[in-house]
Formats: structure tokens, C-alpha cells, sequence
């Protein structure tokens, strides 16, 4: 009763509280990341994308590669980047002071300016085949960490890398998710890795495959987040809602299978292709608006998975824009939320803005290309003020 009483005091003081936190809150980014990948001939300028990421209040980045175009367009803003070390890349980082040679090269001169957080070295290795690649994946990463421990980066900057969902061989019910067993001798060590230097186990996580594969018995309003019975996991009695919270989880009791409960999972990529070939059933602009669009909503009420609710989902959409280069079926084409020129490929409300600058050679006209290239940075300072 003292309890009802006391809440009930309190009520109008909390709303009104709540009210003028609401009015004052700073602006702060939508909480999911971006995967800015760039393997297409038609994309704009880095300086346009900065403009575009900016108005859409995304504050995390992540790329494939180190490219210093983009880190420089970036510089002065505040974006957390995730950067890549192509697998190609991974012979060469087995080597110390090439580990050394490439940080001093690609990640310390845009430190000053440009945030980057962390490096994912190599990119679905174990997805490959190729068993001195997987051999060489935990030597790059230990070299590059101790390279950024050597120049005194490593609070700054951490190291991790990005696996597919493929790794887990048993994903049902997510309790009883296991790595796939002839890639247990790589993990293992792995995972001592990331609890020594405590940083996330990431995974690229498409719900998508799953409906595309068998879309009569996958429920697809179970992966699009949309009202459904979901399933209960019988061993934790847990309930599910969604393919992937309970991918994520899987991730996580095959982790703790190999005796680990001090690592995080966080999802590098996901997303939903807004077209395909006529066999890949489910990619329609209306299921990607739907994935992602549903996908944002759970990540702004920061919820957490069943099996760990107070760890808010941490998220890189797969991806900014469609790739018009990117071999493979024509879903992997169309997984953009926009266009290269900056239209969104359909609407869940992000209200990006592409600034057009056309090319100095094709406009002698100097005054338009002046303000073609002051409008962005007034926009930009306009965003910076307030
Ligand atoms: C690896 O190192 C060798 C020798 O320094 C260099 O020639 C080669 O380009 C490097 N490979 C990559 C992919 O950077
Ligand atoms: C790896 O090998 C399997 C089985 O031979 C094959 O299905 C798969 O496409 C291969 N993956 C790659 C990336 O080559
Ligand atoms: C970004 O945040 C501002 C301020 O909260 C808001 O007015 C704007 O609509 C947001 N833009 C997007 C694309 O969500």
C-alpha cells in the first residue's frame, strides 16, 4: 500500500520529468551501425556518403577495408569506425612487423581525426575452405593487437573478426547451438583469444537463408519480426519470437559449449535483399522493409535476446547502398537501403539526405560548383550546431 501511495505521488513529478528530459535529450544516433561496403562502379563521392550517413543519424560505420577516402571524409565527425583486413591480407599479418608496418600505415596517421574502434581482420575465413587461411587467422589477429600494444593504440583500438552463421552446425533449439565440429580446433584457441583481450565474437547472421532455402517451413512473419507463435526452447523453456535472437543465441551456447561465458556476441551483418532471382524466394522491397524496418524498432527499445535480455542486440546493417559489383545471385546486389544516388530503396523512415556535387569537368559554371560544395558543409555545420 505505502508503495501504491508513494507511486503514486510520484507520477506526475516522474511524467513531467520525463517530459523535459524528452525536450532536452542531446541528439543522439539511431543505435544500430552501418556496413558501408563498396564493391560497385556507380557510388558517390565519400564526401557525399559523409553527408548522407550524417542526416541519417547513424554513428557507427563499418567497412571492408581501411580506405582512406572515406576515413578522411569522416575526420572531425565523431563516426565510430570498424575497419577490415581483407583476408588476403592474413599470410602477410602472420608477420610481426608487417602487422606493425600496416597499422602504422592505415590506422595510426587517422587516428587524430578519425575514430576507429576496432579492425576486423579477415572476413568469414572459416566460410572458405582454405585451411592455411583458417591456420593463419589467429597469428594476424594476435600480431595486430600486439602491434596496437606496441604503439600504445590498444585501449583505442581493438581487434576481432567477422564469421558466418555457417560456422554453427546445430542452431535448434538455440540451448543446444554448436560450432561445427571440424572447425573446433580453430575456435577453441579463438575464443581464449577474445576472453584474454575481451572483445566480441562477431557474426553475420541472415535470416533470410534460412527462409530462402526452405520458405514452406520457415514461417516468414518468425523472420521478418512480425506477430507469430514464435517456438519455445524445450531445454530453457525460453521463448522465441524471431529467427534472429535466436541465431544470436545459438552463438551463444556454443560458445559457452567450448567454455566461455565471458565473450559477447554482436551481429557485424544482417539484413534482407529488396530484390533476387526468380528462385530466391522472399526478396522483395516489402520483406526488406519489413526485416529492417522491424529490425530497427527492437534495436531502438535496446532489448536483449532471451537468453541474455539485459544485453542490448548490437547490430551493423548489411547495407548502405546496393552494390552493383558483388558476384553471386542477384539478392547479394540488392541489399542496399539505397541507391547510389541516394534514394531509399523503400521507406522505414530513415530520412537520409544525398547531396548531388556534380564533376568539376562536367560544369565550367564556378559559382554553381561553389555552392555545390558549400551547401554539404553548411548542412554538415548546421547538424554540428545543434
Ligand atoms: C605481402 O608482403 C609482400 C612483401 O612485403 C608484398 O609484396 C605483398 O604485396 C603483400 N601482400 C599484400 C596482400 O599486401
Ligand atoms: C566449400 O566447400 C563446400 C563443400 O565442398 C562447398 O559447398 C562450398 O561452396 C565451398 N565454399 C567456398 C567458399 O568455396
Ligand atoms: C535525426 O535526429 C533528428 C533529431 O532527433 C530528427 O529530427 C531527425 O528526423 C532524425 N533523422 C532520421 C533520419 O531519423
Amino acid at each position: 500500500m505505502a508503495i501504491l501511495i508513494r507511486s503514486f505521488f510520484f507520477m506526475p513529478m516522474l511524467l513531467f520529468l520525463l517530459t523535459i528530459s524528452d525536450l532536452f535529450v542531446p541528439i543522439h544516433g539511431l543505435g544500430f551501425g552501418i556496413n558501408y561496403g563498396q564493391i560497385a562502379n556507380n557510388l558517390p563521392l565519400p564526401s557525399q556518403v559523409a553527408v548522407l550517413i550524417k542526416s541519417m543519424n547513424v554513428t557507427r560505420i563499418k567497412l571492408y577495408d581501411a580506405d582512406p577516402n572515406v576515413l578522411v571524409a569522416f575526420s572531425q565527425s565523431n563516426m565510430e569506425f570498424v575497419i577490415g583486413l581483407g583476408n588476403e591480407y592474413l599470410q602477410n599479418m602472420t608477420n610481426p612487423s608487417k602487422a606493425q608496418t600496416w597499422i602504422q600505415q592505415h590506422v595510426q596517421p587517422y587516428l587524430s581525426q578519425t575514430k576507429i574502434t576496432c579492425i576486423t581482420v579477415g572476413n568469414e575465413v572459416f566460410n572458405s575452405n582454405d585451411t592455411q587461411l583458417m591456420l593463419n587467422l589467429l597469428p594476424a589477429m594476435q600480431n595486430v593487437h600486439d602491434a596496437l600494444v606496441n604503439l600504445g593504440l590498444d585501449q583505442q583500438v581493438s581487434v576481432t573478426t567477422a564469421h558466418s552463421f555457417n560456422i554453427i552446425s546445430n542452431s535448434y533449439p538455440p540451448s543446444s547451438g554448436a560450432f561445427r565440429q571440424d572447425l573446433v580446433q580453430y575456435i577453441q584457441p579463438l575464443l581464449d583469444f577474445h576472453a584474454q583481450i575481451s572483445t566480441p565474437f562477431l557474426i553475420n547472421a541472415y535470416p533470410f537463408f534460412a527462409y530462402k532455402d526452405n520458405p514452406n517451413e520457415v514461417s516468414l512473419n518468425y523472420v521478418l519480426f512480425q506477430p507469430n507463435q514464435g517456438s519455445v526452447d524445450p531445454n530453457t523453456n525460453l521463448h522465441y519470437d524471431n529467427m534472429l535472437y535466436a541465431q544470436i543465441d545459438a552463438v551463444y551456447a556454443a560458445i559457452k559449449a567450448m567454455g566461455h561465458s565471458d565473450i559477447q556476441v554482436r551481429i557485424s551483418e544482417t539484413g534482407w535483399p529488396s530484390g533476387g532471382d526468380p528462385e530466391e524466394v522472399g526478396a522483395t522491397p516489402q520483406n526488406a522493409a519489413l526485416y529492417n524496418g522491424n529490425l530497427l524498432k527492437r534495436i531502438e527499445q535496446k532489448q536483449g535476446t532471451p537468453a541474455n535480455p539485459s544485453v542490448p542486440i548490437d547490430i551493423y546493417v548489411f547495407a548502405l547502398f546496393n552494390e552493383n559489383l558483388k558476384p553471386g545471385p542477384a539478392s547479394e546486389r540488392n541489399y542496399g537501403l539505397y541507391y547510389p544516388n541516394g534514394v531509399p530503396v523503400y521507406n522505414i523512415g530513415l530520412k537520409g539526405y544525398l547531396p548531388q556535387m556534380p564533376m568539376a569537368a562536367k560544369s565550367n559554371n564556378l559559382l554553381v560548383n561553389f555552392l555545390a560544395c558549400m551547401i554539404p558543409c553548411l548542412i554538415i555545420a548546421l547538424e554540428l550546431s545543434r
